[in-house]
């Protein structure tokens, strides 16, 4: 109920604002069409709310290898490398400008990028004739991360800016609201902060609704408040769940195996993020980054690769574009994955995908191999299901109920199972 009346809000505000609403009040209300009105047009706002982001958003960020130095002629070089390697004709498509583009405010308080961006709209443009789209990042701060320019007070004008510009995706960064928290309500954990913080993304939720562009909402506030349960009410198509990700296999695997019982918060439009890809910034094996991109698409994670796409190894492709492990994060049934079963650092991940199959990732969290055994009854099937090794391209067999494999340090195995 509450997601039927706050969506029904959004959809008005977004064709007319609150003038539009107080009419149809006055209309209706007497003919008692009111309600009936008021069904048809929620309908088609959650049409629409839900194209936004229906599968986890797959794209490309600035951040994990780029970080401050990020240009204008890198995010063009990532687009004509998305295209150049096949990434967007797998589904790469967000190409996601992170922190340190902005520059000054003008004396009518618009943003500027600084001089690593000359011109934000020529560059939405061209990522735009690649068949891209185009993101960006801010704060609800009077500053973002890196002590760049953030977005308090100015909202709307910002929103603006960004659809003017062709922005297609925003990544919003708590960074110095915290500040702004603990200065309003004493503490910034508390129950007042809470409140605050939530106003400050649903304000710019608004802001972004307003201006009439389809902009995916990007929340960031390391999961601070269990953002996962009401992220969507303040308009987020995806959450940060954890602080920010690292190259190395120890950061990435307490990340990822953290997701345990969130999955009942995902569903399309809406996204549990355990941040973005390091799948080929050189710190792991790819033992380390086939077990990362295993987990992140058994948890139906936004696939945002954030390695530097002109300079890829044939095995760092082959990890980001396999096609059918791909097909398992993007599933349209829209269902994030969970772990069945755990034995030391055995575990047993399974996500449920459309027309009655499942994804069933086996992991070695050990130092050393291990052999895994897989019942099939555990994840709902019987002795006659169907394997297929999603990583070999190859159909698998189970004997007797069970497949037993055995997987590298730190590897994974990813299982498309059928009746
Ligand atoms: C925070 C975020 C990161 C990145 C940086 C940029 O740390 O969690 O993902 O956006 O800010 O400053």
């Amino acid at each position: 109920m509450f997601t039927f009346t706050y969506l029904l809000s959004q959809h008005i505000l977004l064709v007319e604002g609150e003038l539009l609403t107080q009419m149809l009040k006055k209309h209706f209300a007497a003919s008692g069409l009111l309600s009936l009105c008021f069904l048809a047009v929620s309908a088609a706002a959650i049409a629409q709310s839900s194209q936004l982001a229906a599968t986890p958003p797959m794209g490309w960020n600035s951040w994990n290898h780029f970080a401050e130095k990020v240009t204008d002629a890198d995010v063009r070089a990532a687009a004509d490398a998305l295209v150049s390697s096949g990434m967007r004709d797998a589904g790469y498509i967000y190409v996601n400008i992170d922190d340190t583009w902005q520059g000054k405010r003008d004396a009518n308080g618009v943003i500027h990028p600084n001089e690593k961006f000359p011109d934000m709209k020529a560059l939405a443009d061209y990522v735009h004739s690649k068949g891209l789209k185009l993101g960006i990042y801010s704060s609800p701060g009077p500053q973002t991360c890196a002590r760049y320019e953030g977005s308090y007070g100015h909202e709307e004008q910002d929103a603006k800016t960004y659809a003017e510009w062709g922005i297609d995706y925003l990544k919003y960064d708590l960074c110095s609201f915290i500040q702004i928290m603990k200065q309003e309500a004493g503490d910034e954990h508390s129950e007042k902060a809470f409140e605050i913080q939530k106003a400050a993304y649903e304000k710019m939720h608004k802001a972004l609704l307003a201006t009439g562009r389809p902009i995916v909402f990007s929340l960031c506030q390391y999961g601070w408040n269990d953002v996962w349960k009401w992220g969507p009410e303040v308009g987020g198509n995806l959450w940060r769940t954890t602080g920010d990700i690292s190259d190395h296999y120890s950061r990435m695997e307490e990340i990822g195996f953290s997701q345990a019982g969130l999955s009942k918060y995902a569903a399309p439009g809406h996204w549990n993020d355990p941040d973005m890809l390091e799948v080929g910034n050189g710190g792991m094996t790819n033992d380390e980054y086939r077990q990362h991109m295993t987990l992140w698409v058994i948890l139906a994670a936004p696939l945002l690769a954030g390695n530097d796409l002109s300079k890829m190894s044939p095995e760092t492709l082959a990890i980001l574009t396999n096609k059918e492990v791909i097909a398992v994060d993007q599933d349209k049934l829209g269902k994030q994955g969970d772990r069945v079963w755990a034995e030391g650092p055995k575990e047993i991940w399974a996500k449920p995908l459309s027309g009655g199959e499942k994804a069933v990732a086996l992991f070695n969290r050990a130092p050393d191999p291990k052999s895994i055994t897989l019942k099939l009854s555990d994840v709902g099937f019987g002795a006659n299901a169907k394997l297929r090794d999603l990583w070999t391209g190859k159909s698998v067999t189970a004997t007797n109920g069970s497949y037993t494999v055995q997987i590298p340090k730190h590897g994974a195995v990813l299982l498309r199972i059928s009746k």
